[in-house]
């Protein structure tokens, strides 16, 4: 006998099976697809109008089957391209394999992407997680436990340094480390022991080391979120020698940086800088499931021991064969080279743009951001790019960042460019 609780239960169950059915019978209208979201989900986005359906390479389409340039690339996420076939052909079949083991056993995968990923980025060992901010949280963790374990930090005392604007995620240690309001406003208490320099300077920086409880340096190559901010030539340079010289770590957070996104398959590369923490995640699938990694060091990442830290999806067999996917990829196409040249014309296009509407251009590789004067709205010119073909998404209201997949073409690269410009025009 059903109680009338499992009952209503059955009812809400089985009418919400009728309904998927029905939808999936009548096609649905962007409307609807932007409707039924602000009903039924959480408002802590507000994206563009616009809902898509599908994607391919740097293309992606609506439910109405109109086509657009992807020039957010999910974040940077899929710098391979929309559901790039080699690394969808890996998922699918090793999903048909073994997906989830848990760390609690060994799986024949994992091994091998590790010995993999830390022989191509130069570290003896890597932490595999999940999401780009579990790698922030991760790298946190070694270097307080690195403080206590290996710098003789009183107990409870390690510091971490941020610079200002950084951008690592929306968790309550990522939020205590951010300067924007918006972050961080309403969701105190925060994280203790965390402080924050200027970004690209290098005596606020060295001021704060000299805390000898100051145990990390935790930074972005170039500010993403921040609206791509590109620190002066020699400034990672110069933050490796002060973390040196003040046996402090230096974290860089190459979450939306690293993987080809800059020119370079690391943005420290361009400096030719090793940092002792190293994070990755988006890109590191391809965009197709969520994995990032960190990677340091033996007399770092030892810190770690057993029990100490992990995730249940952390390192599982099929993200460690997608990444491995991905990152074969990015070498297999170039895509950092593509990237570096692409990222030139864009930027030289974009520059020939009158001043007093684009007052900056700026970037490297296919990261990129355009300010725009503060009487266009830049939410108003990301409608107009939407209208004709090219996606975009405006930040601290008069920045608009152009971070296509890196297998975009020359020749759509110029498409693109005179999309952006001719939009920018008739605004
Ligand atoms: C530099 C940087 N670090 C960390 C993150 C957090 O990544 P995730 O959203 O996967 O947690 C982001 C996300 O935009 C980022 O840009």
């Amino acid at each position: 006998m059903f109680s009338k609780l499992s009952m209503n239960v059955a009812v809400r169950y089985m009418s919400a099976q009728q309904q998927k059915l029905q939808q999936t019978a009548q096609k649905v209208t962007s409307q609807q697809v932007f409707d039924r979201e602000n009903k039924y989900g959480a408002h802590n986005y507000h994206p563009l109008p616009v809902a898509l359906t599908r994607g391919e390479g740097i293309f992606v389409w609506d439910v109405e089957g109109k086509r657009y340039f992807d020039f957010l690339s999910a974040y940077s996420a899929v710098n391979q391209g929309h559901c790039h076939p080699k690394i969808v052909n890996t998922l699918t079949e090793q999903a048909k394999k073994l997906a989830l083991t848990s760390r609690a056993f060994y799986s024949d995968v994992l091994g091998e992407y590790e010995e993999y990923i830390t022989r191509l980025f130069n570290y003896d060992k890597v932490l595999p997680m999940n999401t780009g901010v579990e790698g922030g949280e991760t790298a946190c963790k070694i270097a307080r436990a690195w403080a206590y374990m290996k710098k003789q930090v009183p107990d409870n005392q390690a510091k971490i340094l941020f610079a200002e604007n950084n951008f690592w995620g929306r968790t309550l240690s990522a939020i205590s480390a951010s300067t924007d309001p918006l972050s961080y406003e309403n969701f105190g208490p925060y994280m203790p022991g965390f402080e924050i320099v200027k970004y690209n300077n290098t005596e606020s920086l060295e001021k704060a080391l000299q805390d000898p409880n100051v145990c990390a340096f935790m930074v972005e190559p170039i500010q993403g979120e921040a609206g791509v901010v590109v620190p002066d030539v020699g400034y990672l340079k110069k933050v490796r020698e002060l973390c040196s010289k003040y046996n402090v770590l230096w974290i860089a957070d190459e979450v939306q940086t690293g993987l080809a996104r800059t020119g370079r398959m690391l943005a420290v590369d361009y400096e030719e800088v090793k940092p002792d923490i190293l994070i990755l995640g988006k890109a590191l699938s391809g965009g197709l499931y969520p994995v990032s990694a960190v990677l340091a060091d033996d007399p770092v990442m030892e810190c770690i021991q057993p029990g100490r830290h992990g995730s249940t999806y952390g390192g599982n067999p099929l993200g460690c064969k997608v990444a491995l996917s991905a990152l074969e990829v990015l070498l297999e196409e170039r895509l950092a080279e593509n990237a570096e040249k692409m990222g030139n014309l864009l930027r030289s296009e974009l520059s020939t743009l009158p001043k007093d509407v684009v007052s900056i251009v700026r970037g490297k590789g296919l990261l990129n951001a355009i300010v725009v004067n503060k009487k266009y709205d830049a939410w108003n010119i990301c409608l107009k790019l939407r209208d004709n073909g090219l996606l975009a998404k405006p930040t601290h209201g008069d920045i608009i960042r152009f971070a296509p997949p890196l297998v975009i073409t020359e020749e759509q690269t110029r498409e693109c460019a005179e999309i952006i410009k001719n939009t920018i025009l008739n605004f």
